[in-house]
């Protein structure tokens, strides 16, 4: 599928993002140029896709369509019972509404925001365990997105073991880089949990760019077919929760699916139905399930994730080229630019990497999202801003939508803005939601330039 795109001037992006609250979710599509926000539902679907949309069965109960989401769900990944969910936070909120209690702890290698939030609301308490080499950015480590296994088992055999009843991985890891999680990892993970006994839960978005990690980094399976790894990646768990949008490459829908408790299956059946719908469609029309089940059936192919992750490693070193600090190595689905280390002169009261995202949908269009202070939220407990360890700019690439000459044009972008990077200020936070704020916060800038676009912006078309 074809779209247009719209080449703007600096000036119409100036006004743009001053009417959006200086926040880039708040801009309007028309107005970004290169689209890098997320590759979450972004994807351009196979001809495979478009055509199982017209087989679409839109039977409120138990349509042909169903049938084969779930027949796909099982032949890739091996889990009889499943829920389908609009989308990733649907599966979510299915998930942990069945298992979160107050007080509840939930270990991971780093929980993605929604999970978080999810957990949170609920009164749960959602801890990060990345292995240390996660936390330098500069280290190239080829399985960064592993969970430290020993504060794992510190945390189960300690006084608080027996408020966790699951433990989880994220694979790969799109809070901490966008690292994969090793097969040796996932099972040292799994015995731990096993041996205190705990659940494990897997948020397998991105299961395919991680199996193509393993395949690629881990010693012993450069040989293995890329189905096989990834139904190793998963033959742990004891549910899984999937985001559709990324790695079945559909445009919207996820599930949660679970291996064999049928009595907790029909939990979150119920479950489902309150905010999803009847357990055969879950949020999402027939057509939709049968997107999903093509796009699972083909996500694993080799050439295609070698292209992927060969582009976004082509857009990480064009960004190291243009002066950016880059966490290494790139991740599956996208780029992060370390900004706090790009822009120094930047305090995190202020979100460096909140202000690079503004720069450069200044400097050429580019929308670009922060994972960052602003994203972290504030501490439940003291209302405080948090502020994790990294300061993150993510440019996220959509699968098989873009040519890679137009990942050039944010790298030209990048290089515009770091010729003079002290030039580039802070921002301050004027106006924000009690949770998952950075979707609908307003900003302020602390640059006397921009606070009157109109006057004090340069048009640099
Ligand atoms: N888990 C992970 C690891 C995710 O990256 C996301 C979404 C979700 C769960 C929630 O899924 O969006 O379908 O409700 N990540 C998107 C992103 C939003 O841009 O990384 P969802």
């Amino acid at each position: 599928m074809v779209e247009p795109i719209r080449a703007t001037t600096r000036e119409e992006r100036e006004a743009a993002l001053a009417a959006a609250g200086w926040n880039v979710f708040q801009l309007a599509a028309r107005d970004v140029e290169l689209d890098l926000l997320t590759d979450s539902g972004t994807g351009a679907m196979s001809q495979a896709q478009w055509a199982a949309l017209m087989l679409g069965d839109e039977s409120y109960a138990g349509s042909e369509s169903f049938r084969r989401f779930r027949a796909a769900v099982e032949d890739v990944l091996g889990f009889p019972f499943v829920v389908p969910a609009h989308q990733g936070r649907g599966a979510e909120g299915v998930f942990f509404g069945a298992v979160i209690d107050e007080g509840e702890i939930v270990p991971s290698n780093a929980h993605f925001d929604t999970t978080r939030a999810h957990i949170e609301i609920r009164g749960g308490i959602a801890l990060d365990f990345p292995v240390r080499e996660a936390l330098d950015p500069g280290v190239w480590a080829p399985f960064k997105g592993d969970m430290d296994v020993q504060r794992l088992e510190e945390l189960l055999a300690g006084p608080d073991g027996e408020r966790v009843s699951i433990v989880m991985l994220t694979i790969t890891n799109n809070a901490g880089g966008g690292q994969p999680v090793s097969l040796a990892n996932v099972r040292a993970v799994a015995e731990v949990a096993r041996a205190h006994g705990k659940k494990l839960v897997l948020d397998i978005a991105r299961f395919a760019e991680n199996a193509w990690f393993v395949k690629q980094r881990e010693e012993g399976y450069a040989d293995t077919p890329l189905p096989e790894i990834a139904r190793a990646l998963v033959a742990d768990a004891d549910a899984v929760l999937m985001s559709a949008k990324k790695d079945a490459i559909a445009n919207i829908g996820g599930f949660v699916a679970i291996r064999d408790d049928e009595e907790f299956f029909h939990r979150l059946q119920m479950r489902g139905i309150l905010s999803e719908g009847f357990p055969t469609y879950g949020g999402l029309a027939g057509r939709d399930l049968d997107a999903i089940a093509a796009g699972l059936r083909e996500v694993l192919d080799e050439e295609y994730l070698r292209h992927r992750t060969e582009q976004v490693a082509f857009l990480g070193e064009a960004l190291v080229e243009a002066g950016a600090a880059v966490v290494q190595p790139v991740g599956g689905h996208a780029v992060y630019v370390d900004a706090g280390a790009t822009l120094p002169h930047v305090p995190v009261e202020a979100f460096p990497a909140w202000a690079l995202s503004c720069e450069l949908y200044l400097a050429g269009g580019v929308r670009a999202a922060e994972i960052g202070s602003v994203m972290a939220g504030r501490d439940p407990e003291t209302g405080a801003n948090r502020h994790p360890p990294l300061e993150l700019l993510r440019l996220a690439i959509p699968r098989r939508v873009y040519t890679s000459r137009q990942l050039e044009h944010a790298a030209d972008a990048m290089r515009e803005i770091l010729r003079d990077r002290e030039a580039v200020q802070g921002y301050e936070l004027v106006a924000e939601a009690p949770v998952l704020r950075h979707f609908t916060a307003r900003f302020a800038p602390l640059d006397a330039r921009m606070a009157e676009p109109a006057g004090g912006g340069q048009a640099r078309a």
